[in-house]
């Protein structure tokens, strides 16, 4: 193998940089050339890419969002895409590609890799840390960190005017950041996707703490909750309950930019270095996954069929903690 290609697809996660520049660094002192390719699948199918170098990385360890852009590439889910893309890899000369991205991505993938025999690394780069065979994907800690961070500041205001407040998360599909994000900003509540949502027990809990001397609540709801969004859960609660004296924050993408944390820069490096060497050892179809702190490969397909994350018993530490 003499030259490799690297892309970021999909949302983008603080910490895609700090594998890219991984990426580049462990490849060139293996002699690979390294390929970054913009915009994800779009720039594979379109050509937008160039030859990166060391230096080419340097200054980004330390900075949010992904120097190779990215994009949600429609035109790849259809296999005449799939085909555009395999060909222009095959122009370029490249002979394996390290994909940083979501489930979305690997499946693309993998795709690419049964279809065209594309040999294919990928990395978990989602702040839902929602993938399979990984404990971690590279930008979640970030993304909890900030989440945490708007929570506190909320609860500073919320305390000052005794109201309740509603913090909408991201997770779409998946309630794991907001699940953590709850027990780190000490809320009272948490709406995740994958419990359907009830708002008269909801009231009650909120009930109960107001009886046992809470002046101000935080009740942290995922994006994906199945009773709508903060605004819609926060007016239903209003209309059907005393609490009417409630406000509502999104923190929406500030969670997915910013400089990523320690642990997510380190996951990345480490990830990075080890997709480049299972590229030289002929690995493909794999992802790298981290596991009791160590390193490992598993098949791109546990990223969707092994996905779920959720821990009931998050909830109860919340309930339990909450009260
Ligand atoms: O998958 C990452 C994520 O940030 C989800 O948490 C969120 O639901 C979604 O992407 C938002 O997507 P977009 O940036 O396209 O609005």
């Amino acid at each position: 193998m003499n030259r490799i290609g690297v892309l970021t697809s999909g949302g983008d996660s603080p910490g895609m940089n700090a594998a890219v520049r991984a990426v580049v660094r462990a490849g060139v002192e293996k002699n690979l050339e390294v390929v970054g390719i913009h915009r994800g699948y779009q720039g594979m199918i379109d050509g937008e890419m160039e030859l990166l170098a060391a230096r080419s990385v340097s200054g980004i360890i330390n900075r949010g969002g992904t120097i190779l852009h990215s994009a949600r590439c429609m035109e790849f889910m259809k296999p005449e895409g799939r085909a555009r893309a395999a060909e222009k890899l095959r122009e370029w000369n490249i002979e394996g590609i390290v994909v940083v991205g979501g489930d979305g991505s690997y499946r693309g993938a993998h795709a690419l890799y049964t279809e065209h025999g594309i040999t294919c690394i990928g990395l978990p780069g989602t702040i839902d840390n929602d993938i399979g065979g990984t404990e971690y994907t590279i930008g979640f800690d970030t993304a909890i960190n900030t989440a945490m961070e708007a929570i506190d500041r909320v609860r500073d205001t919320a305390a000052s005017h005794d109201r309740i407040f509603f913090v909408e998360v991201m997770g779409r599909h998946s309630g794991y950041i907001s699940m953590i994000t709850a027990i780190a900003g000490g809320a009272e509540e948490v709406l995740v996707p994958e419990r359907p949502t009830d708002i008269p027990a909801l009231v009650e809990t909120l009930r109960t703490g107001h009886a046992g001397g809470k002046t101000s609540m935080i009740v942290v709801v995922a994006e994906g909750d199945d009773a709508g969004n903060a605004f819609e859960i926060a007016q239903k609660v209003a209309e059907t309950s005393e609490f009417k004296n409630t406000r509502v924050t999104i923190i929406g993408h500030l969670q997915r930019g910013g400089s990523p944390t320690a642990f997510d820069r380190v996951l990345a490096s480490r990830m990075g270095v080890r997709a480049v060497s299972a590229l030289l050892e002929g690995e493909s179809g794999k992802m790298v996954g981290i596991h009791n702190q160590e390193m490992v490969l598993c098949p791109l397909s546990d990223a969707w069929e092994n996905r779920t994350r959720f821990k009931p018993e998050l909830l109860e530490v919340l309930r339990v903690l909450g009260t």
